[in-house]
C-alpha cells in the first residue's frame, strides 16, 4: 500500500496585479453577468474566454424552469466559441458573479464538477492549458490549468 498525495498551485491576487489583457477578460466576465437569465436563483455568472487569436467569447449562466435543462456561465461561453471558432484554443476563462443582493461576489466562485470536465476537454483536444481566472471583488484566483481542478479525470480508452 502507497499513500499519495495531491497538490495543487494557484495564485491569490489582487485585480491591479493582473495584467491589463487579464483585466479586461475579467471586465467582459463582469459584464456577462448582466445578460444572466437566473429567474429562479437569482445568482447571475458571467464567463469570458479568451481564445489564441485574442478573441473573447463570452457567456452567462442560462436557467430554465426544467432545472437540468439550464446551463451554467462556463459551459454557455466554451460551447459557443466551440461552435463559433473550432479550430482555436481557448486561452484563459474568467468567471464572475453576483450574488442574490445583485453584488459582485467578494470571494471568487469556482466552476461546477460538469463545467470542470467540459473546460478539461479542451485542453484535451487543442492539447495546451486553460488558465482559469476567478474573480471576486476581494481577491482574484488564478490556475494555470483546468487540470488541476479535476484530477483523476474520466479518460476514454
Ligand atoms: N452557476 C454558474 O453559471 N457557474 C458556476 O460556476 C456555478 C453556478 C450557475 C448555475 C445556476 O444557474 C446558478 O449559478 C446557481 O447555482
Amino acid at each position: 500500500m502507497t499513500d499519495k498525495t495531491l497538490t495543487i498551485a494557484y495564485r491569490s491576487l489582487q485585480l491591479d496585479e493582473l495584467a491589463e489583457t487579464d483585466r479586461q477578460l475579467i471586465d467582459a466576465a463582469i459584464s456577462a453577468t448582466e445578460t444572466s437569465y437566473a429567474p429562479y436563483s437569482h445568482f447571475c455568472v458571467g464567463a469570458a474566454v479568451r481564445l489564441e487569436s485574442g478573441v473573447v467569447v463570452v457567456g452567462s449562466n442560462q436557467e430554465n424552469v426544467a432545472f437540468p435543462s439550464g446551463t451554467c456561465a462556463e459551459r454557455c461561453a466554451m460551447f459557443y466559441a466551440g461552435s463559433r471558432h473550432p479550430h482555436e484554443a481557448p486561452e484563459t476563462i474568467a468567471i464572475a458573479a453576483r450574488g442574490t443582493d445583485g453584488r459582485l461576489t467578494p470571494r471568487p466562485i469556482s466552476p461546477c464538477g460538469a463545467c470542470r470536465q467540459v473546460l478539461l476537454q479542451a485542453e484535451t483536444r487543442f492539447g495546451r492549458r486553460l488558465r482559469v481566472l476567478l474573480y471576486g471583488s476581494q481577491e482574484v484566483i488564478e490556475i494555470s490549468g483546468v487540470s488541476d481542478l479535476l484530477p483523476f479525470e474520466f479518460v476514454d480508452f
